[in-house]
């Protein structure tokens, strides 16, 4: 199996690309983000209580995170692997990913980090914001809080997976087609050699 964890700060393209390579790869892809938004839409109890923090730019508290994402990988499949997109964000939500694995005798194959600048994440999410209902969007303090979340819970993930020689760093200024480029050829060589 090829079990993928698209990563690097919000706004980077992790969504973007993450539908080239669920249909290019054949992968279950698994957005925390998107899950939270479609409870918030449905007004689960689980979007209320994600909403208070998602609308600050904040993580939501890893026990409901680690539960959530748990259950959606144990529906049944045909797929040749996990796509995690926006999922793990600390590094207690990694070792869950690794025990959720291992118990299925799977591992993470590859980290994909795309690598964009905080001014161009800003324009980015400032201009989605313009069009999309997303709460998180639509001002530039949440904005630069979620990117300092990011760097101070989630980047120190890049040594985890960097340890275990599965870390992967895309240049994420270029056309959404060359990003998309890029990571296909990684990890069509990761394919070839292992
Ligand atoms: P989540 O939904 O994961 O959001 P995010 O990581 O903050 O980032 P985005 O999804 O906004 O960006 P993206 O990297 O997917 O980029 P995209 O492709 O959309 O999380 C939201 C919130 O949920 C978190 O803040 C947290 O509260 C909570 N949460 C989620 N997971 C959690 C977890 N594991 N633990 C705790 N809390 C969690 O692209 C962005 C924009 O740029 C788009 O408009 C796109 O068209 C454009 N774009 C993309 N690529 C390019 C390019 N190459 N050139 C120009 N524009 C581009
Ligand atoms: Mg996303």
């Amino acid at each position: 199996m090829l079990n993928i964890l698209i990563f690097g700060p919000p706004g980077c393209g992790k969504g973007t690309q993450s539908e080239f390579l669920v249909n290019q790869y054949n992968l279950k892809h698994l957005s925390t983000g998107d899950i939270f938004r479609e409870n918030i839409k449905n007004k689960t109890d689980l979007g209320i209580e994600a909403k208070k923090y998602i609308d600050q730019g904040q993580l939501v508290p890893d026990f409901i995170t680690i539960d959530m994402l748990g259950k959606k990988m144990q529906s049944k499949n045909d797929f040749s692997g996990f796509l995690f997109d926006g999922f793990p964000r600390t590094k207690k939500q990694a070792e869950s990913l690794d025990d959720f694995l291992l118990k299925m005798n799977q591992e993470i194959s590859m980290m994909i980090c795309i690598d964009v600048p905080e001014r161009e994440l800003v324009s980015r999410l400032l201009k989605r914001g313009e069009s999309s209902n997303r709460a998180d969007d639509q001002n530039k303090e949440i904005i630069l809080n979620r990117i300092k979340v990011y760097k101070d819970q989630t980047e120190v993930l890049k040594d985890y997976y960097q340890k275990q020689n599965k870390f992967f760093n895309v240049d994420g200024i270029s056309t959404i087609a060359d990003v998309k480029e890029k990571i296909f050829s990684l990890i069509d060589i990761y394919q070839r050699e292992s």
